[in-house]
């Protein structure tokens, strides 16, 4: 090997740095994440700025222009950036392929570029004609946008230099490479090192950019975290590939609140704004089937009402089967132990298949209620009043625990046409009345559960 090279190995997922190969990393945990990378030592070091010429600045004396932002002419994405493109700023989008990642900037750039606004769009996986055929679907496009082909940072860098754009597009982080560095494109190192580089240039000289990363398939960004920790926001696109809507979820922003998401569909003209996607998640809901039940979940500062779906059986065999799509597998486990413990059901025995329709994934805590009353209604063959919704955490011992921006929730039910909302008793305590609802206030699960019970009987 050459002079000043050496061999170093890498963890893929966590950027641990090794002399040696391992099999699990000492960082994350993980199997079989190293891999192979040279290193070369004798690459020129960057000049460091002499200690000298540091400058301090007093907080008070900074001025910051609330304006700095660039709208994108879709105020779904706008909102999930926090109220637009921050000037300066490294945003990475993550996504699986084709869920419509270069579609999606590919129209960020066309309603800037009618705007006039400088945008520079840099291709390291498709041909400028196959850009111009996605682009003919979009739309017609403002003079303002240029397009590359290119894969080597440094001329890249000459390029942004010369035309000094105000948005920059680097469709994707794995096809770039910088020369200093030896090991392949899409390597720990030269993701970490063409990031590192892109940052200079966005914070250098205030052009925001937009870096479009490939995910493993696990869902996570390829390559360390290290890029995740570099970049100011990170958005990640998903959604079932098969559907035809699209979430693009705020995992990180440095500008904004986080969770917030925003919803597209996938149409023949590039991807559509959903404006109200509650009204989107309930389209084609059963009427008075059992083991269905409405909830709703905050995602940012949106409340976003969906239908949780229970089918619980008798199970054929010893082992039950169990499968939660949407959401977390083990809180279902602890939620059906909660019903087995408190309520005297037994589950022990039966086949349990829940669902959050419409391929959506929701985590949040305030679903616990949901998925409670989906699975005693599917068991109990007992359908819930289509018009009631209900939202609330749930503990071990079953008891309905308050959950955040309940006046909300209320609200966004209301809004569509919802008329009862079982919700927790110190929720409803707090929330003055609200007109046109019923607002059902419970302690515990048995209390719930009681409650729907009557209400089915009546
Ligand atoms: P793309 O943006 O290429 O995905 P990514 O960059 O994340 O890999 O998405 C391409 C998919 O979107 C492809 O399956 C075709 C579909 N599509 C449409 O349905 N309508 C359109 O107008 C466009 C441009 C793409
Ligand atoms: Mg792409």
């Amino acid at each position: 090997m050459a002079k000043g090279k050496s061999t170093v190995y890498f963890c893929q997922n966590c950027g641990y740095e090794s002399a040696k190969w391992m099999g699990q990393c000492p960082g994350c945990h993980e199997w079989n994440t190293f891999v192979e990378e040279i290193v070369d030592k004798s690459a020129p070091v960057k000049i460091k700025k002499a200690a000298s010429e540091a400058q301090v600045a007093k907080l008070t004396e900074i001025k910051a222009d609330q304006e700095d932002r660039i709208g994108t002419g879709m105020p779904e994405l706008d909102r999930v950036l926090g109220g637009g493109i921050v000037k300066g700023s490294l945003v990475l989008v993550g996504g699986d392929p084709g869920i419509g990642k270069s579609t999606l900037l590919l129209q960020v750039c066309r309603n800037l570029s009618l705007r006039e606004c400088n945008i520079l769009y840099i291709s390291g996986e498709e041909s400028l004609q196959q850009i111009k055929i996605r682009a003919q679907r979009i739309g017609e496009f403002g003079a303002s946008l240029s397009l590359l082909c290119e894969t080597n940072l440094d001329t890249i860098r000459e390029v942004i230099n010369r035309m000094k754009p105000q948005v920059v597009i680097i469709d994707s982080i794995q096809t770039m490479y910088n020369e200093s560095v030896s090991s392949a494109p899409g390597s720990v190192s030269q993701i970490r090192e063409t990031t590192g580089i892109l940052m200079q240039i966005a914070k250098g000289s205030g052009i925001s950019i937009f870096i479009v990363g490939h995910v493993t398939k696990d869902g996570v960004v390829a390559g360390p975290r290290v890029l995740e920790h570099m970049v100011d926001t990170v958005l990640y696109f998903e959604g079932d590939r098969h559907a035809a809507y699209r979430i693009l979820r705020g995992v990180k922003n440095r500008f904004g609140s986080t969770n917030e998401i925003g919803v597209f569909e996938m149409c023949e003209d590039g991807l559509k704004e959903v404006e109200n996607p509650s009204e989107f998640m309930l389209n084609g809901r059963p009427e008075d089937a059992s083991g269905s039940v409405v909830a709703c979940s905050m995602e940012g500062t949106r409340p976003i009402l969906l239908e949780i779906q229970a089918l619980v059986c008798h199970s054929n065999f010893g082992m039950p089967r169990r499968t939660a799509a949407g959401t977390d597998y083990n809180r279902v486990n602890l939620l059906m132990a909660v019903l087995e413990k408190r309520l005297g059901m037994s589950l022990g025995s039966c086949d349990a298949y829940i669902n959050i329709a419409g391929g959506i994934r929701m985590n949040e805590p305030a679903i616990d209620l949901g998925l409670v009353l989906a699975i005693v209604s599917s068991y109990k063959e007992m359908p819930i009043d289509s018009k009631t919704i209900c939202f609330g955490e749930v503990g071990l011992s079953g008891e309905v625990r308050a959950v955040s921006m309940a006046a909300q929730r209320v609200q966004e039910a209301r809004k569509l046409g919802f008329n009862c909302c079982i919700i927790p008793e110190v929720c409803r305590e707090n929330i003055k009345e609200v007109s046109g609802i019923r607002l059902v206030g419970v302690r515990n699960v048995q209390d719930a559960v009681r409650y729907i019970l009557s209400a089915g009987r009546e």
